[in-house]
């Protein structure tokens, strides 16, 4: 059929939905075979969609692949990114990357772990705050993990700096340009004032969605 929205991954095609009015409508239980067999490809034939999850999963999808209709329904906005909360081991930067590869038509993003943007920090200072203040999409993963900053024996919050310095770049830019800041993290947002402060939390509930796992979510690490 001409009007399916079909994936071809591996020389095998996946459909994922239908054209309709110059719009996907994107089948849910497609989606998921699919997601399932892309992650058993990155993460190993272990991979498989946990039912407990479908519920988490359809709202992190519907935000990815743009459906305003859900996402209004859902209380999610497209303008914001995604802090992706949970407990250890639940599944959250294996999420964060299978997303994107349902909607191929937005670039990827990148997924810069708290830790490794610290350590760079400790050697560059300031220019590593700028790199990843810029306007791009990026995944900040592990929010919370990271130790403190210390440059010529300056001690620093670093992600709280990028994240300020994102919110403040991001102002005066249209929606359409927006470039979204997503986060995972094991700290509710609760744990985030506490550790980054009032003025990170209040600018953090402008700039993400939250997408929680159950606090009682299993580690899928075997
Ligand atoms: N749906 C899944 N099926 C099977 N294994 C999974 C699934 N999701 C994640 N895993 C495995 O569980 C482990 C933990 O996943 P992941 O790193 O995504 O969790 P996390 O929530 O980011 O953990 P942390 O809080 O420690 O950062 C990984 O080894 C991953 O391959
Ligand atoms: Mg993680």
């Amino acid at each position: 059929m001409k009007n399916l929205f079909t994936i071809i991954d591996n020389n095998t095609s996946y459909t994922l939905g239908k054209y309709h009015n110059n719009q996907i409508i994107y089948d849910f239980n497609n989606t998921l075979e699919y997601l399932e067999v892309k992650g058993k490809q990155r993460f190993g034939e272990h991979f498989r969609i946990y039912k407990e999850d479908h519920n988490l999963i359809y709202k992190l999808m519907i935000y990815t692949i743009k459906d305003k209709t859900s996402c209004t329904a859902n209380g999610i906005n497209l303008n914001k990114g995604i802090l992706l909360t949970g407990p250890v081991g639940c599944g959250k930067t294996t999420l964060m990357q299978l997303l994107p590869y349902i909607h191929p038509q937005t670039r990827p993003y990148g997924l810069f772990p708290t830790r490794n943007i610290v350590i760079e920090y400790n050697t560059n200072g300031s220019d590593t705050i700028n790199k990843y203040s810029a306007l791009r999409t990026m995944c900040f993963d592990d929010l919370g993990a990271e130790p403190t900053g210390r440059y010529y024996g300056h001690d620093s919050n670093v992600m709280a700096e990028i994240l300020v310095s994102r919110y403040d770049l991001s102002q005066g830019q249209s929606s359409k340009q927006n470039k979204q800041t997503h986060l995972t993290s094991n700290l509710n947002a609760h744990e985030i004032e506490e550790r980054y402060g009032e003025r990170v939390r209040s600018r953090l509930r402008e700039m993400v969605n939250v997408i929680a796992f159950p606090a009682s979510s299993p580690d899928k690490r075997s």
